[in-house]
């Protein structure tokens, strides 16, 4: 039994949709999450860059006696898993793996198409996971470097004709391959789940890491008994290096909850 917390980050707000699955399916476990919405995008910065904000974003939740990190990007897990392994003595899961394993159980056809921010896609890391899984996949690659800013502008923007617009341009090329699979490789893009379906059809399953990271996060704690109590009550804890105001309203609508108390920080300091 371990009733500490487990650290969840992101670049910003994407990452919610991880510790949306994370607490469906370990409800007593209590999460302290970090977006780091004021230096988002990470997707568009440079490899030392990313390492240097994710070391500070890891730093900062270590300071909540956590026991396990869950690196709720892409573009950091593509870029500083390592270095993150590196620096801490707990467990840490990414993205990458469980999304690029999600994508290779749902294709029939061989073909997977995989969007993600520049440095996911130019980093290679999901191609490379899923030739590792089965080699004789195709793999088509797109950079959608649009996507972030739009869900980051908020709910409003996610479903709306400028959306559509720009998925049409971004996924055109991946819908000639006649792809049977998408994997959405960026933690944002599940909000635009709708737009990028509605472009793409319905022969194409989307996929997102959310809920096999939230799988692989449960066989930890189960492989290692460090389960939270059946009598815990969870306590989440939520925090921003940029303006609470505009967390709240992403919160609500990812999460579908009320009453969310976040705090703003200065990562800047760890
Ligand atoms: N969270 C990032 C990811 O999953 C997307 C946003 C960013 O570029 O920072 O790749």
């Amino acid at each position: 039994m371990d009733n500490r917390p487990i650290g969840i980050f992101d670049s910003g707000l994407g990452g919610l949709t991880v510790l949306k699955e994370i607490r469906a399916l370990m409800p007593k476990e209590s999460l302290v999450y970090f977006g780091d919405s004021g230096r988002a995008p990470y997707g568009t910065k440079s490899r030392e860059t990313v390492i240097k904000y994710t070391l500070q974003d890891v730093r900062f939740l270590l300071k909540h006696d956590i026991k396990m990190i869950v690196v709720a990007c892409n573009t950091a897990s593509a870029l500083s898993l390592e270095k993150i392994k590196e620096n801490v003595d707990v467990p840490v899961v990414e993205v990458i793996k469980p999304g690029a394993l999600t994508g290779v159980k749902s294709t029939r056809n061989k073909k997977i198409g995989v969007i993600g921010t520049p440095a996911t896609i130019n980093s290679r890391a999901y191609e490379k996971e899923i030739k590792r899984l089965d080699e004789s996949i195709q793999v088509f690659s797109k950079a959608c470097p649009l996507f972030v800013p739009l869900v980051e502008e908020g709910p409003e923007w996610w479903e709306n004709e400028v959306a559509y617009k720009i998925a049409l341009e971004y996924l055109s090329s991946l819908r000639n391959e006649k792809i049977d699979t998408l994997v959405l490789g960026c933690t944002h893009y599940p909000l635009l789940q709708k737009v990028i379906s509605s472009v793409m059809g319905d022969g194409v399953n989307l996929v997102s890491s959310a809920y096999e990271a939230a799988k692989a996060v449960k066989k930890i704690l189960d492989k290692n008994e460090m389960n939270s109590d059946e009598k815990n009550k969870p306590i989440y804890k939520y925090y921003t290096s940029d303006s609470v105001e505009k967390f709240k309203p992403f919160c609500s609508a990812i999460l579908n909850d009320e009453i969310i108390s976040v705090e703003k920080i200065d990562i800047e300091k760890y």
